[in-house]
C-alpha cells in the first residue's frame, strides 16, 4: 500500500468512526453522570434524614435567666419604651436586656451547635415563669422582631417595680416595643425566671394530630401555656387530657361560654376572659381535642 493510500484510508477510517467514538463517549459519560446524580439523590437522602432523627433525638437546653443576668456580664441594659404594654394595657418604660443580645450570648456559653444549625421554626422555646405558667412558641417567631427582658419599671423612682407589678413581675418581663392590642401572636410573660429550648417535634410527639393540626396551632397559641396536655405546656390552669381528656366532662357549648367569661361560671376564677377567638376556631380546637382522646396518652 502506498503510504498516501494508506493515509486516506486511515483518515476515512477514523473519520468514520469518530462520530460513532463521540456518541458512545457521550453515551457513557451520560449514564456515568446521572448514576452520579442518582447516587447524590441517594446520599442527600440519607443526609436528610440523618439530620431529620437528629433533630428529634432528645436536645434540650435550659437557661436560668436569674442566675445567669445575675452573675456578671457585660450586656448592656437599655431603656425601652413599649407603646402598648399588652399586660398592662397602656404605654410603659422598662429598663431591659435586648434578648437577641441575651440569647446570642447564651448560645455562646455552651455547645449549642444543633440550635444554631437548625431551621428555627423547629425548635421550640419555651419561656418558663415563676407561677407556672409555661409559654412555648417557635424561635422563628420568638425572633421575628426585637423584644426586651425588662427588670426595671422606669415609671418608678424609688424601686425596681412598683404597685402590683412587683409581686407580678420579677425577676423578668418580656416585653415587645410595638405590637398593636389585638396581634396575640407574640408572649408576654411575666415573672420569667428560665429559657428553655429542644426540638418542636419531639416536644411535642405526644400531642402531635395526624388531621386537625389547624385545631393544635390555635390551642398551642391560645390555650397550652396554661392548659397542659399530657403534661406539656403549662400548669395555671388545669390539664385537659391525662388522666382525662376535658370534652369527657365538660361539653363544648359550656367550655365556649367560658372561654368568654370564666366569671359568669365562678366569681373567683382565675382565667382570663378570652374573647378574641372566633366560634369556628374555637370548634377547631374542639376537633383536635376530640382526636386527642383517641391517641394513646403517654405522659413522659
Ligand atoms: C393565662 C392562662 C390561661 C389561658 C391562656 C387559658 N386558660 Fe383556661 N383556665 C385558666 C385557669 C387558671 C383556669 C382555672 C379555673 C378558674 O380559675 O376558674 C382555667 C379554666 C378553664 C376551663 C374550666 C375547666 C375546669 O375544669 O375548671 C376551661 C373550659 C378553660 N379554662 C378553657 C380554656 C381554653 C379553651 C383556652 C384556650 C383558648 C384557655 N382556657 C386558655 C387559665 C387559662
Amino acid at each position: 500500500m502506498r503510504l498516501q493510500e494508506f493515509q486516506r484510508l486511515y483518515f476515512l477510517r477514523v473519520f468514520n468512526c469518530f462520530p460513532l467514538c463521540y456518541v458512545l463517549y457521550f453515551l457513557l459519560f451520560l449514564a456515568l453522570a446521572l448514576g452520579a446524580c442518582t447516587e447524590q439523590g441517594k446520599m442527600g437522602e440519607q443526609l436528610k434524614q440523618v439530620a431529620e432523627k437528629t433533630l428529634s433525638e432528645q436536645k434540650f437546653a435550659q437557661f436560668d435567666l436569674e442566675f445567669l443576668l445575675g452573675e456578671e456580664h457585660d450586656l448592656e441594659a437599655v431603656e425601652v419604651l413599649v407603646k402598648y404594654d399588652h399586660t398592662l394595657k397602656h404605654e410603659q418604660k422598662y429598663k431591659a436586656y435586648p434578648f437577641s443580645k441575651v440569647f446570642a450570648s447564651l448560645l455562646a456559653q455552651g455547645d449549642y451547635d444543633w440550635i444554631q444549625a437548625s431551621d428555627p421554626s423547629k425548635i421550640l422555646i419555651t419561656y418558663k415563669c415563676v407561677d407556672g405558667y409555661n409559654a412555648s412558641t417557635t424561635l422563628d417567631v420568638a425572633l421575628s422582631q426585637e423584644s426586651y427582658i425588662a427588670f426595671t419599671d422606669l415609671n418608678s423612682e424609688t424601686e425596681a417595680w412598683t404597685g402590683r407589678m412587683a409581686s407580678k413581675m420579677p425577676p423578668f418581663y418580656l416585653v415587645w416595643e410595638e405590637v398593636p392590642y389585638d396581634d396575640h401572636s407574640l408572649l408576654w410573660p411575666y415573672g420569667l425566671s428560665k429559657l428553655t429550648l429542644t426540638p418542636y417535634e419531639a416536644a411535642y410527639a405526644s400531642i402531635m394530630p395526624k388531621e386537625n393540626l389547624e385545631g393544635f396551632k390555635l390551642y398551642e397559641t391560645h390555650c397550652l401555656k396554661c392548659h397542659s396536655l399530657n403534661k406539656i405546656g403549662g400548669v395555671m390552669g388545669p390539664e385537659f387530657n391525662y388522666p382525662r381528656n376535658i370534652l369527657s366532662y365538660w361539653e363544648a357549648d359550656n367550655m365556649w361560654a367560658f372561654l368568654n367569661d370564666p366569671k359568669s361560671f365562678r366569681y373567683n376564677s382565675k382565667m382570663p376572659p378570652i374573647t378574641y377567638l372566633e366560634r369556628a376556631q374555637f370548634d377547631e380546637i374542639v376537633k383536635y381535642l376530640r382526636e386527642l382522646d383517641q391517641m394513646p396518652r403517654d405522659p413522659s
